[in-house]
């Protein structure tokens, strides 16, 4: 007889944005009426732009002949992608990283649950909270965490590290010592960013522990101030314990075209066996790469008609959090991030919880955001907007939470 894995079944409801999706679509249907503003879940509105949409035209064209079609693509991703990626992302900053150092995938949230496949299931992870439900998730599934203990509404065997306006949403070094270190900076959901000094602690600490950090630069591209880093491999020493995880979803608006990838240095090992050969193991076995014309896609982010089109959407979307961060503070809420990040995390009306207010912006306003308990028991009492919206829609959305206020 076969058996399932259990951990799936103490998963906690359905993920928290298909929840959000269930809740938005029930009040729609009973009131066909009304326009709903969605700036919950952190997808990207805007079109590919026209110097990816050139690359993927030619590349489909390219399918269409004997002479130039491409079938499985390499194990780690077209050596055109991963040369453009290793020279922008990296050697631009200072960082050396190897072509087979990088491995293309078909996103960073795909990745940020398998990277777990690599790791006994004896691991302590440590998580900020709030969080990118994905880590935490996935841990459950593999059954790292221990039980749900709901009082506290935490996982047993997790180590989580609140962030909150008190340690401006820099968790501080935990006491109990975790094996992973989960890391989003610029962050999901606060929107804050750590500085480069910051981090280097986090490193430093890591390789005195011996512990990995899983860093997720998926919004680097919304980085505005100086002394952030925009990888984890500007810190000293972080090639001995870092993985990084980079999206082009956010910075070129290719969710809907699926395309990241993932660093795994070779210095990165546990003994003498390296990280890096451990995942090239799994990439190579259970997946079978990114298309052809998406990774030329993906390359053609890095022309220099890319990277200004690009560049001008990451605008378009941080004049979004701008007007949402604004608007939010003339309406009296108090209000952060959205300055190096497209997300800002405002502080819910006292007396209400996260959930409470997603109800009352959803049936008032119109508006959908996404509660902060969703990420987590420290996101309780905060409420998370995206910038990722159209400009009106933006706008639309803040002239209707102000005039609650009247
Ligand atoms: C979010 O809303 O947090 C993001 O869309 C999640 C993701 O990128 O998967």
């Amino acid at each position: 007889m076969f058996k399932i894995n259990e951990n799936y079944l103490k998963l906690r409801g359905s993920y928290l944005f298909s929840t959000i999706a269930k809740k938005v679509a029930a009040y729609q249907e009973a009131h066909p009426d009304k326009e709903l503003i969605r700036l919950g879940i952190g997808d990207v509105t805007l079109p590919l732009a026209p110097a990816v949409i050139d690359s993927l035209h030619k590349a489909v064209d390219e399918m269409a002949s004997a002479e130039t079609f491409h079938g499985y693509a390499p194990d780690l991703g077209y050596e055109f992608l991963r040369k453009a990626i290793a020279d922008n992302d990296y050697k631009a900053r200072g960082v050396e990283i190897a072509l087979d150092e990088i491995f293309v995938s078909d996103g960073a949230k795909s990745d940020s649950g398998n990277i777990g496949d690599i790791f006994s299931q004896d691991n302590k992870i440590a998580v900020c909270d709030p969080v990118y439900p994905v880590y935490v998730d996935t841990n459950v599934m593999a059954g790292r965490t221990g039980t749900f203990l709901e009082d506290e509404e935490k996982w047993s065997n997790v180590i989580y590290m609140p962030c909150t306006a008190e340690n401006n949403f820099v968790p501080e070094l935990p006491k109990e010592t975790p094996d992973i270190i989960y890391l989003c900076y610029p962050n999901n959901p606060t929107g804050s960013t750590i500085t480069k000094a910051q981090l280097q602690e986090w490193v430093d600490y890591a390789n005195k522990v011996k512990a990995v950090i899983i860093y997720d630069a998926a919004y680097e591209a919304y980085i505005s101030e100086e002394d952030v880093p925009h990888t984890i491999y500007e810190c000293e020493g972080a090639k001995t314990c870092a993985i990084e995880l980079r999206s082009f979803s956010k910075n070129a608006g290719f969710t809907g075209t699926r395309l990241g990838f993932t660093v795994i240095p070779k210095e990165l090992k546990q003994g003498d066996v390296m990280l890096n050969s451990l995942w090239a193991r799994r990439h190579g076995t259970k997946f079978n790469g990114a298309p052809y014309i998406i990774q030329r896609a993906g390359e053609a982010v890095y022309s220099e008609a890319g990277k200004k089109q690009t560049a001008e959407q990451v605008a378009y979307y941080m004049n979004n959090a701008k007007t949402i961060r604004e608007g939010l503070s003339e309406a009296g809420y108090k209000v952060s991030g959205g300055v190096n990040a497209p997300y800002v995390w405002l502080q819910v009306p006292e007396g209400m919880t996260s959930w409470e207010f997603f109800d009352y912006l959803l049936e008032n306003a119109n508006v959908v955001g996404t509660p902060g308990s969703g990420f987590g028991p420290s996101g309780e009492g905060y409420f998370r907007l995206t910038g990722f919206g159209t400009y009106e829609n933006t706008v639309k959305a803040i002239e209707r939470i102000k005039a609650l206020n009247k």
